[in-house]
């Protein structure tokens, strides 16, 4: 394995952080969770920055975030949902490593996040509708990742199975 990050981009509820976790532990990389490096920077949880600093703030630690750690190596970055909408977010991240996008159809990605604490953007009267609006938006900026894998029906665990077999046909190339 080189010494290349490994991006994870996609929406709420595609599994990018127990996969990240996983994938990190498997190949000795460091784990690294940019909504945690925010609420550690701003000792603040991402629920209570969206609320009381508003969304614009938020995007824009988080743009400082992604910049930082696109110029280290060696790591698995786990990005939050939104972090694709910024074109030079992608363009740092993808210069400092392999960036997969994950997917899930939005029932399993509801029942993924339906008691998560940390999804303002889904604290809507109708959730379901509101992640199928989200993501026929995003969709254009998601499919700009390299590699994208449906996490459908998989775990974590199968879901890391599946990217580290990506990396061994492309990831070298
Ligand atoms: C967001 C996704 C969240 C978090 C914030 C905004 C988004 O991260 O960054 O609530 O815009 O999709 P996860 O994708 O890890 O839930």
């Amino acid at each position: 394995m080189d010494k290349q990050n490994i991006v994870l981009v996609g929406f709420m509820g595609t599994g990018k952080t127990r996969t990240a976790q996983l994938l990190a532990s498997q190949l000795s990389m460091d784990y690294v969770g940019i909504d945690d490096e925010i609420e550690r920077r701003e000792k603040m949880s991402i629920n209570d920055i969206f609320r009381l600093k508003g969304e614009s703030f938020f995007r824009k630690v988080e743009k400082e975030m992604v910049a930082f750690f696109s110029s280290g190596a060696g790591q698995v970055i786990d990005c939050g949902g939104g972090v694709v909408l910024d074109p030079e977010n992608m363009r740092e991240l993808g210069q400092s490593g392999h960036i997969f996008c994950l997917w899930a159809d939005p029932a399993e990605i509801y029942r993924r996040v339906k008691d998560s604490p940390h999804r303002p953007l889904l604290n809507v009267e109708d959730p379901v509708e509101k992640i199928k609006q989200l993501l026929e938006e995003r969709k254009e900026f998601y499919l700009k990742a390299r590699f994208q894998v449906d996490t459908t029906g998989l775990s974590p665990l199968e879901t890391v199975g599946e990217i580290r077999r990506i990396l061994d046909v492309d990831g070298r190339q």
